[in-house]
């Protein structure tokens, strides 16, 4: 089994960026700027903000964290979203998800214009993707991407099996179906009629899931259920993606067995270390794709 070293490549990755944010500056040209926003004082969406922000300044791009009281309102909120919109000393930003509940995410979300949406989420972005259009693609579906294409994984003639979570009815935050669920699905499908791959969708809960992992070349799992996939579900030789991130006192947990599992699979991302530096990678790259 091979290990996909999600935190090599995504320095590798940063040190490119790095020499392309250089260039600009030596061309005279302004170097790209991104703005995060974070409304109120959660903890783990301060230490998330506060990793972009570096992430961002150790390759050149210029950084801004603008923090809100928890109590600021819907329209208020919405007011910085158009600012920023306007601004064009900003090339792109992103709202920290998930919000405080007296705000909808929906109502926001849709305000940012989709070409200063560097986490690719907005329904703009999403459509303008699955129809193959420019668009600024979801930051986890993008490294997933980035990640197979640098380990060299090619998905010609492939069954790609997704296994995303059961929708809870009434979810609170847009975060996990709009930022991974969606459109890793969808960006998957985009790549299997470009390379005629097989593309299968299921949940954690469907009835055949064992079976379907089973014939996957390519498993990619975003359901967010630590130990949902054992040695027992894949097939010789696959690849495996864990996309699972679920914190269990303060640990990161991804959904794949690694013990049963490393045994069997070729290729295998593991949690923490793989999808997750490669997500804040394609953020960067986004930002710098945005600037242009
Ligand atoms: N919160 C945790 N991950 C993300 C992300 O990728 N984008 C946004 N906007 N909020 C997040």
């Amino acid at each position: 089994m091979r290990v996909l070293d999600g935190k090599a490549t995504a320095a590798a990755i940063r040190s490119e960026l790095r020499a392309q944010c250089e260039a600009m500056q030596a061309r005279g040209e302004r170097v790209p700027k991104m703005a995060v926003v974070l409304v109120g004082d959660d903890e783990a969406s301060a230490l998330y903000v506060q990793h972009k922000l570096d992430a961002c300044l150790s390759v050149g791009i210029e950084a801004e964290c603008i923090h809100l009281s928890g109590e600021t309102s819907e329209s208020a909120l919405i007011d910085i979203v158009e600012r920023l919109n306007a601004d064009t000393s900003i090339d792109g930003y992103l709202v920290q998800l998930p919000l405080p509940k007296h705000i909808s995410e929906g109502r926001v979300l849709e305000r940012i214009s989709w070409r200063k949406d560097v986490d690719g989420l907005t329904a703009e972005n999403i459509g303008r993707s699955v129809l193959g259009k420019t668009a600024i693609e979801s930051a986890t579906p993008r490294g997933i991407r980035e990640l197979m294409a640098r380990y060299g994984i090619t998905t010609e003639g492939k069954h790609i099996v997704v296994v995303e979570r059961d929708t809870e009815d009434g979810e609170a935050s847009l975060l996990l179906p709009n930022v991974v669920d969606k459109p890793l699905a969808s960006l998957m499908l985009l790549n299997s009629l470009e390379r005629n791959a097989t593309v299968s969708l299921c949940h954690a809960g469907s009835p055949n899931l064992k079976e379907m992992c089973r014939t996957a070349d390519i498993l990619i799992v975003a359901a967010s259920r630590p130990g949902l996939i054992k040695g027992d579900m894949v097939k010789e030789g696959a690849v495996i993606i864990d996309v699972g991130m679920t914190r269990i006192n303060g640990q990161m947990h991804g959904d794949v067995d690694r013990e049963s599992v490393a045994e069997k699979c070729g290729y295998l991302s593991p949690v923490p270390g793989g999808v997750g530096p490669m997500t804040v990678a394609a953020l960067l790259m986004n930002i710098v794709e945005a600037t242009k």
